[in-house]
């Protein structure tokens, strides 16, 4: 297994630039994902990892090797596609082994090899079936023994459930971070999907229009999102945002948000940009009726164990998420009260997140 590094790396398609200098490092035997709309750069990015693709400028590095120009087969790779292709006509074992065959080893080792692979993912007991006979998940595995029965240096995956049903997937994210887990498989994973990228990865990268916006852990990412987008694009539902004017000044202890004061912990440097977004995750807001900033129930969510209500203020719908048990009626008036420690503040222009004194104190009250 080995590290990925890449430095720099460009690719525009004449004018169009698909991705744009990006910089990252998946360290040996860590799950890395990334994360973004579509078209934002994921596949492209992929395909240069891959060597499928040759990057307009930059560098790739594996396992501390300069690899940028190298043909795909001699990087030592396995590509895992979204429409897993076995061979209909084949057995399990022969669908396992054929990446062994096709490289000329001899079939006592080949047999060695898929018996392992396929106790791996469990399906052993499968070896000798035909595979059109096998149910979805089984053939997946199928797929994914092709895949590591080569143990290569590397694995690369683009949206390997993308086709799948909802509960079948949460299935395969739970099964794929397992076979991590137990392989630790240096591997970068693609995808638009939050929810799969936060519960598997170690690392994920949030892209959007070809641009790294931010790198971290899935915790980092999103208890301190970097941009609007990040903020945005993460948690479900997204993290709201409040505007504000004026900028803050040193030794602020509050922010003034729909003519309601919002204590934050003080702020020890000047903030300059005027237009600025106060960020609060649905999580963290509370019903309070001696609130200042207040608004209308405009809907509610019911979740079981907890509510989304949507709150209808002078600024905008606010959701936040409470105690299903909480009795609400459309319409009604409440006070809502922000928790300080978890509060985000972006400039609004470039959507980039501003760091004070304040995120640090907040950071070091969450991590205790
Ligand atoms: N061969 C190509 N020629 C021209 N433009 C391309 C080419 N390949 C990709 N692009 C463009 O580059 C951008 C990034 O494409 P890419 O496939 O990497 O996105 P993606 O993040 O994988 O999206 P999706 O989630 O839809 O798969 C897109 O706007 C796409 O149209
Ligand atoms: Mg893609």
């Amino acid at each position: 297994m080995a590290e990925i590094r890449v430095q720099n790396l460009r690719k525009a398609f004449g004018a169009f630039v698909a991705v744009q200098d990006s910089n990252f490092v998946v360290e040996d035997g860590e799950f890395f994902v990334m994360l973004g709309p579509s078209g934002c750069g994921k596949t492209t990015t992929l395909r240069m990892i891959a060597g499928l693709e040759l990057p307009t400028g930059g560098q790739i590095l594996l396992g501390g090797e300069d690899v940028t120009m190298r043909r795909a087969r001699e990087r030592d790779i396995a590509f895992v596609f979204q429409l897993f292709a076995l061979y209909p006509h084949m057995n399990v074992r022969k669908n396992i082994g054929f990446p062994l065959l096709a490289q000329g080893m001899p079939s006592a080792e080949i047999r060695g090899r898929v018996e392992e692979t396929a106790k791996l993912l469990r399906i052993d007991h499968l070896l000798d079936k035909s595979v059109s006979g096998l149910a979805g998940g089984d053939r997946q595995r199928v797929a994914l023994g092709r895949a590591i029965v080569r143990r290569p240096k590397c694995f690369l995956m683009d949206e390997p459930l993308g086709t799948l049903d909802t509960e079948f997937r949460d299935l395969m994210v739970h099964e794929l971070r397992e076979l991590h887990n137990r392989i630790h498989a240096t591997t970068v994973y693609v995808t638009h999907d939050q929810m799969e990228a936060m519960s598997m990865a170690d690392k994920i990268a949030v892209m959007n229009h070809g641009v790294i916006e931010q790198f971290g852990t899935p915790r980092e990412i999103y208890d301190r999102p970097a941009t609007m987008f990040v903020a945005d694009f993460i948690g479900s539902p997204p993290m709201n945002f409040l505007g504000f004017g004026g900028g803050l000044a040193k030794g602020a202890k509050e922010i003034v948000v729909q003519g309601a004061k919002v204590p934050v912990p003080e702020v020890r440097e000047d903030v300059a940009p005027a237009e600025m977004a106060l960020g609060i995750r649905p999580e963290h807001i509370r019903f309070d009726d001696g609130s200042k900033l207040r608004g209308a129930i405009y809907g509610t969510e019911y979740l079981g164990t907890t509510q989304i209500v949507a709150v209808e203020t002078v600024d905008g719908i606010i959701k936040a998420r409470v105690p299903a048990g909480i009795h609400l009626s459309p319409g009604e008036q409440v006070g809502l009260t922000l928790s300080s420690a978890r509060l985000s503040l972006f400039e609004k222009g470039s959507g980039r997140a501003v760091r004070t004194a304040m995120h640090d104190q907040a950071a070091e009250a969450r991590h205790g």
